[in-house]
């Protein structure tokens, strides 16, 4: 899996991508992420990668020319069949939120281009007419799509296959299992008199993993019930959300479903 990042701001990238596991994933390379300085595609003597707004407004606009001649620039190293696989996504608030599900379908490709824009944001023409895809990673509005691509790059690697130590790991992920995971515990066996649970010490897998996935639909109803309308449940899990309260009829008639 490869990323391209294109940013006025190389440097942001430099600490996340060394000192985290998007860099280990990448000595050990099982992934590559290359960055790209817009800047190095502007033509003037200034460099200038961004303009004012025309029609006026305050905040500065990312100027089409170095974004559209760096995306180019990076895909002429793919075979022309590869080129048109690999999807420019262009950060931006107004995008689809990102979640796991699109996270996972992200994942299968060769590659991502990813624009992040900054200032007031980007040139439409980029918008319209060079990213394939808009992706927001959430309702807020940031100061720059570089903490939005690391975020995105971060998620998408997850699922690439030996970023994350197991596939287990990442299938009982919160979210991705569908629920809420249930409640980790690791040594000391007590510690200031709170105890883990003699369940999980007991040896016993079957009945430590009847304990979890009951804590997880347990959890799930308590924090995040609307996953629950989603989520492949068996007929003991139903009567096990039963027993704590859940209707599903009467929730999914709230949820409009
Ligand atoms: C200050 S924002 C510009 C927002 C723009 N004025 C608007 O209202 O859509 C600057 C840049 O940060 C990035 N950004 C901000 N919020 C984001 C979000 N929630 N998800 C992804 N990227 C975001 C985008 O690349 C955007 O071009």
């Amino acid at each position: 899996m490869r990323f391209h990042v294109l940013t006025l701001f190389p440097q942001a990238f430099q600490s996340p991508i060394e000192h985290g596991r998007l860099g280990r994933a990448s000595s050990r390379e099982l992934l590559s992420i290359q960055i790209t300085d817009i800047r190095a595609y502007t033509h003037d003597r200034h460099s200038s990668a961004d303009d004012y707004q025309f029609g006026g407004g305050s905040g500065m606009v990312l100027k089409p020319e170095p974004i559209f001649e760096a995306a180019e620039d990076v895909l002429s190293g793919y075979t022309e069949d590869l080129r048109s696989q690999i999807p420019i996504i262009l950060l931006s608030p107004q995008g689809q939120v990102l979640n796991q599900e699109m996270a996972r379908e992200l994942a299968n490709y060769p590659a991502l281009v990813l624009i992040c824009g900054h200032y007031a944001g980007v040139d439409e023409r980029v918008r319209q007419n060079l990213a394939a895809r808009e992706i927001s990673i959430g309702d807020y509005v940031l100061t720059g799509g570089e903490l939005a691509a690391l975020v995105l790059m971060d998620v998408v690697a997850r699922f690439a296959p030996g970023v994350v130590g197991s596939s287990d790991n990442v299938e009982g992920d919160s979210i991705t299992s569908g629920l809420l995971q249930h409640p980790l515990y690791t040594r000391p066996a007590e510690y200031r008199g709170m105890e883990v649970p003699e369940i999980l010490r007991s040896g016993h897998h079957g009945e430590i993993d009847l304990w979890r996935r009951r804590q997880a639909l347990s959890r799930t109803l308590a924090l995040r019930p609307d996953l629950l309308a989603r989520a492949d449940l068996s007929n003991s899990d139903l009567d096990y959300l039963q027993s704590l309260g859940y209707e599903p009829e009467r929730d999914l008639a709230e949820d409009g479903g």
